[in-house]
């Protein structure tokens, strides 16, 4: 095998590679995060905001990611901490990429919960719920968070899904998956969409989604603070998952073409989310600004409604499962990467592992929401303080440290070969937006976070 290869094998191509990482970066984050937190934000202005952040601050440290893994050619951690000695400076960057990796793990742990939870409302959507209404929808909701059964059953299936693919490698396992999963996922949600183009409320959905209303800047001034973050969740940045595919990316694609169609693909999906959804809201009268439950308390009620509602709403929670499910995969790759090249962990046990450490995670955060539920750090249960650590604390900090070691480490010939770009404008906006703008951006959802400045109260 020559030097430039892994020794999990790459990507048959570059559309592989972009389907994988679109599947990362796809996911709940994108059908369920977005269109409820640009319900609750006023709609336009919250989109206009989000696209921004994804424009300036998403897509140059996507390229950075990438880059770093195609030239690392490792797991995340190893990958940092050779390209820095190569660079004679500390090895300690890796340790940027070891915090990555328990970052997926931690992630992972309460994001297959949730994803447990549209495995339950399939299955109800399956066995037929018309007529439940309001209050019954409410009741059905509370009453899955209070069933550790279900939860950790819920939660234990789609574990054992995750690890399959993760276990059957990089071409066999990760790269069929997604071939198969994505175009199904892209047309399950066309076909939504297209549903929603011929309801009353599409017009009024379309408008309230992409006109922008600045004046809700003044009432939600956390607005700026969420669509940020919302940018780093949805695009899969600060953790690592984007370093390990692109350690897999064959050696000529250019890495700032393959982050550009990752971040396009996954805005349109957002969007299309968003346009599937709002106009359903709106043709049934309910509000948008229902928060967290939008999916669950919500659109079933929508869906009960309408004529084929049931098939409707399978059709949903199946594309819903599909994209939590690639993500899923992206979030335990770089520690089965770390088992295999560390610990000669075969592939089949290093993804068992890496799976039973997040599972055993998510059953604590399955139970933290019932029979440990008084159980609380800081005012939160475990599973509350899990996406809590990583989304606020984890990502944001391993976000700015990816961009500056890419900005500031890595010669700039290196950065400039692997990105494949000219050195013109175009170069020097990319190292612009890793060196100073990112960081500042990212600075600021920290200081947030941790109540220095209380712009989200
Ligand atoms: N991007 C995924 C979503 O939108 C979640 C995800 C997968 C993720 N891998 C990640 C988030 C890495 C942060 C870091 O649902």
């Amino acid at each position: 095998m020559s030097a430039d290869n892994t020794i999990h094998g790459q990507w048959s191509s570059r559309l592989a590679f972009v389907l994988a990482a679109t599947g990362s970066a796809v996911g709940l984050g994108n059908i369920w995060r977005f269109p409820y937190l640009a319900g609750e934000n006023g709609g336009g202005a919250f989109v206009v905001v989000y696209l921004a952040c994804v424009l300036l601050v998403g897509l140059p440290l996507m390229s950075a990611e990438i880059l770093l893994g195609r030239r690392g050619r490792r797991n995340p951690m190893d990958a940092m901490r050779s390209l820095a000695l190569a660079e004679r400076r500390t090895p300690w960057w890796g340790g940027v990429g070891l915090m990555g990796i328990l970052a997926g793990l931690l992630i992972l742990a309460f994001y297959s919960v949730v994803a447990g939870w549209l495995l339950f409302y399939l299955y109800r959507s399956v066995s037929g719920w018309a007529a439940v209404g309001t209050a019954g929808l409410d009741r059905l909701f509370s009453s899955l968070l209070s069933s550790p059964l279900w939860l950790v059953g819920t939660h234990t299936l789609f574990m054992v899904l995750t690890v399959t693919v993760v276990a059957m490698g990089v071409q066999g396992g990760l790269e069929r998956s997604v071939k198969i999963l994505m175009p199904t996922l892209l047309f399950m949600l066309l076909l939504l969409f297209g549903y929603a183009v011929g309801t009353p409320g599409f017009g009024e959905g379309v408008r309230y989604l992409l006109v922008p209303d600045f004046g809700v800047l003044a009432e939600r001034p956390a607005l700026l603070l969420e669509a940020l973050s919302q940018a780093f969740f949805s695009l899969s940045i600060g953790m690592g998952a984007l370093m390990a595919y692109g350690a897999y990316l064959p050696k000529h694609a250019s890495v700032f073409r393959m982050a550009c169609w990752v971040t396009g693909l996954d805005t349109l999906v957002a969007l299309l989310a968003g346009l599937a959804i709002m106009p359903l809201l709106f043709s049934y009268g309910l509000e948008p600004a229902q928060g967290t439950g939008l999916v669950f308390k919500t659109l079933p009620l929508a869906f009960g409604e309408m004529p084929g509602g049931r098939l409707w709403a399978i059709v949903f929670f199946l594309l819903l499962i599909i994209a939590a499910w690639t993500s899923a995969i992206s979030l335990m790759e770089p520690a089965t990467a770390w088992l295999i090249e560390n610990r000669r962990f075969s592939r089949p046990l290093a993804a068992l592992t890496a799976g039973g450490v997040a599972w055993v995670l998510g059953v604590g955060c399955a139970l933290s929401l019932n029979v440990w539920q008084e159980y609380k750090l800081f005012d939160k249960n475990l599973f509350e303080l899990l996406d809590y650590l990583t989304a606020k604390i984890m990502l944001p900090i391993g976000g700015v440290l990816i961009g500056c070691f890419a900005g500031w480490v890595i010669a700039r010939r290196l950065t400039l070969a692997e990105l494949h770009v000219p050195d013109g404008m175009l170069y020097r906006a990319w190292l612009f937006a890793v060196r100073y703008l990112a960081p500042a951006a990212v600075l600021v959802v920290f200081l947030d976070a941790f109540g220095i400045i209380g712009f989200s109260g």
